[in-house]
């Protein structure tokens, strides 16, 4: 028997987001954000029809879900700030509704123990923001900084972890390269662009909670994805890996920990002639304002091998004429989402953490499983024997208790999620959470097998196997 004892302080909780969580009433006074206008125009690009206003209903029942929380032993947990729901035209009037809710929110999560960690951007543009141009428009940024500082005073008083973004290379990736998030485009010169405004955005943030004198920490999620070679005695391979680390991991881990973008990636996107546009100022903004604390997001790694196949121009420069995607054979994976599942690679992000950023403070801040059709896993008392999420956070907390005990400074560990949420265009495909959501009848909750299993985790400070 080995034990996995974490520190008495460490953070044990989920995240979540405003979006995939609140639902929408009349009366609430919420505006439109992107994912209202894309699924209003387009509903059949959701899975079962199933759109952002139909989600778990935290809206109503937050005071449920917390107690729950508390039930499945969380000390800390994540959501975002919706800002179509604060300030339903992007900028302007505040919505006097989604302060009484957020502040209620907040106090409630207080009340109970539970630390409320604070999200502002969850890929969640407000429409009008959107169709101006969204993060292509430098006014976007302007928006952003003023919704943050909205924010910080009106809530700052009792949250002390705020977080500029979550993955803000999603809406560069999704939106803007690879067409699974609105607007659907193709090009490398517009995601960049969305990218060095994401980065600016965040570090204007940081700069106006500083000025205004709060006194928590103040951070940037991100979504990182180790980059394996093919073949590690391959020098092609290697610098096929490197180059997508580039683009996809330091593009936003360097402006944000270290305050500079990496040389080596602006002398390919120079290359590719898709430098963005700014204004020599901002790269002391960006300098002058790094981040107090990283939470990493981690799912799955990449995989890559020297590029083989021959350049696709067809929607210009992507970062794909670098190297190939590649396929390793004896690959573990969740079929339900498509996504390998590889453990080790949560240590050897830590580890890049602690060796190349010097030991930055960080958290996993998102980490979990999607199952599709869990119900047929329910027992006779209505809960879900969900073993399989059970094995999946054990295996990776092994990796996460090495990394601890080789110097890594990670401060917790937050599951995605904690009652099953919507996940965009896959709606309520499949299922992450602690806590089970019955959709058919009346959104009632009934935590899972993991969730009783990750009281004792937390209570015990780890676990024994
Ligand atoms: C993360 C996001 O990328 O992964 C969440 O922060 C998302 O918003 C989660 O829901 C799981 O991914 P998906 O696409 O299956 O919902």
């Amino acid at each position: 028997m080995t034990a996995y004892n974490f520190p008495q302080d460490f953070w044990w909780g989920s995240a979540a987001s405003g979006p995939q969580t609140e639902g929408r009433l009349p009366g609430d006074g919420k505006g439109d954000n992107v994912w209202d206008h894309w699924f209003q125009a387009a509903p059949e690009k959701f899975f079962d029809g199933i759109g952002p206003g139909q989600t778990s209903q935290v809206y109503t029942k937050f005071r449920e879900d917390v107690a729950l929380m508390k039930a499945t032993g969380h000390n800390s947990f994540r959501t975002s700030i919706q800002w179509s729901r604060l300030l339903p035209k992007g900028t302007g009037a505040v919505n006097p509704e989604a302060v009484k809710f957020y502040n209620a929110y907040i106090d409630e999560l207080l009340a109970q123990g539970i630390e409320p960690f604070i999200n502002l951007h969850h890929f969640d543009l407000p429409w009008s923001l959107q169709a101006a141009g969204g993060w292509l428009n430098r006014e976007t940024v302007e928006a952003y900084v003023e919704f943050a500082k909205t924010c910080f005073t009106l809530f700052g008083d009792r949250v002390k972890k705020w977080f500029t973004f979550n993955e803000p290379i999603v809406p560069v990736e999704a939106g803007y390269l690879y067409q699974f998030h609105y607007p659907l485009h193709t090009s490398l010169k517009e995601a960049v662009q969305v990218g060095f405004h994401e980065c600016l955005a965040s570090a204007l943030a940081v700069a106006a909670y500083r000025e205004l004198k709060q006194d928590g920490e103040i951070g940037v999620i991100l979504n990182l994805s180790p980059s394996y070679p093919r073949d590690e005695n391959n020098p092609a391979d290697c610098q096929a890996a490197h180059r997508a680390n580039l683009y996809f991991n330091r593009s936003f881990l360097d402006p944000a920990l270290k305050g500079s973008f990496p040389p080596e990636l602006i002398a390919l996107l120079k290359e590719q002639d898709c430098l963005p546009v700014y204004r020599a100022t901002d790269l002391t903004t960006i300098k002058d304002n790094t981040i107090d604390l990283l939470g990493v997001n981690y799912y799955q790694p990449r995989r890559v091998k020297a590029k083989e196949t021959p350049l696709d121009h067809s929607h210009g420069p992507m970062p794909e004429d670098y190297f190939d995607v590649y396929d390793w054979p004896a690959k573990k994976i969740n079929p339900y989402r498509g996504w390998e599942i590889y453990e080790k690679g949560l240590y050897d992000l830590l580890i890049d953490v602690r060796d190349n950023y010097d030991n930055f403070p960080c958290f996993i801040s998102e980490n979990g499983m999607g199952v599709e059709g869990e119900a047929r896993y329910r027992n006779a008392d209505g809960v879900i024997e969900d073993d399989y999420r059970i094995t999946f956070i054990k295996d990776h907390l092994r990796y996460l208790h090495q990394a601890l005990a080789e110097g890594c400074k990670v401060r917790g560990y937050h599951v995605w999620t904690c009652v099953d949420n919507w996940s965009w265009t896959n709606a309520y495909k499949n299922r992450y959470g602690l806590i089970s959501v019955d959709l058919e009848h009346d959104a009632s909750r009934t935590i899972k097998k993991s969730g009783h299993w990750f009281k004792q985790l937390a209570e015990e400070h780890g676990f024994t196997d």
